[in-house]
């Protein structure tokens, strides 16, 4: 794991879109994974802003999803698909045919997992997949568990992972209970991982994706057996694992 320690949110974000804008230079029709919430705006910010400038063109680039919330339709300002169109898609070239998502609308959770499995795959390997990570260590919407799912599933969400997205809801009664992820196997397939983490709430589970004990109950800890992962942590995320002078 190759860690990039970054100042604030504002810097460890120029610091991913800078990683993510040399991939798309790099190779113009690459896959990217793509993540939603707070961690990952201010880089999809920075990466409009350079599209803007004409430094970065996603004509080519194809982009998947790591979750959807079950039960929201794709127009709901809620869903995640929404998310992405508001923050990413609608301001850059790139061909919305070429972006994917769970469909949180399908019921059969069975159907909708095989999908996007046969989607995932069909997109050969995903070249850089971004990740934020949840306060208990989530990745994707993979909860602490017993076992790591391989495979698309569909996910009961844990109370602290509703309570932690009830910011983006009027009320966290609405915060959909369960969502559909891509599983770890999935993540563990992509060529590189880059994870972003910014504040003093991610600090804990920074420190783990580090140097805690490969468990399931912290799902992170399993990049440490990815051979191609960068960690961008700002100073805040860094906390634990300078207070333990691992730093
Ligand atoms: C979102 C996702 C989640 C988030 C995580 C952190 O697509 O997969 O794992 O990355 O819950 O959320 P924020 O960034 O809002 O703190």
């Amino acid at each position: 794991m190759i860690l990039y320690q970054a100042k604030d949110y504002k810097d460890m974000s120029r610091k991913a879109a800078n990683i993510i804008s040399a991939r798309v230079i790099l190779k113009p029709n690459s896959v990217l994974g793509l993540a939603t919430g707070s961690s990952p705006e201010g880089t999809y910010k920075q990466l409009i802003e350079w599209y803007q400038k004409g430094d970065i063109d996603f004509s080519s680039v194809k982009a998947v999803n790591l979750d959807e919330y079950k039960g929201l339709d794709k127009d709901s300002d809620q869903s995640y698909a929404y998310f992405m169109r508001k923050n990413f898609f609608d301001h850059i070239n790139i061909d919305l045919n070429n972006t994917y998502i769970p469909n949180g609308l399908e019921e059969d959770e069975e159907k909708e997992c095989k999908r996007y499995d046969e989607i995932i795959e069909s997109l050969g390997e995903v070249d850089l997949q971004l990740l934020g990570i949840g306060t208990n260590g989530h990745i994707g919407f993979n909860e602490p568990d017993t076992c790591f799912a391989k495979g698309t599933h569909c996910v009961k969400l844990k109370e602290e992972t509703i309570r932690a997205n009830a910011r983006f809801f009027e009320d966290e009664n609405l915060v959909p209970k369960y969502a559909y992820s891509m599983g770890i196997k999935n993540i563990m397939n992509a060529k590189q991982v880059l994870l972003i983490a910014s504040g003093k709430s991610k600090a804990n589970a920074v420190y783990e994706t580090l140097y805690g004990d490969i468990r399931p109950e912290v799902p992170s800890t399993i990049l440490q057996l990815h051979k191609n992962v960068i960690i961008i942590a700002d100073e805040e995320a860094l906390s634990v694992v300078k207070e333990k002078g691992l730093l």
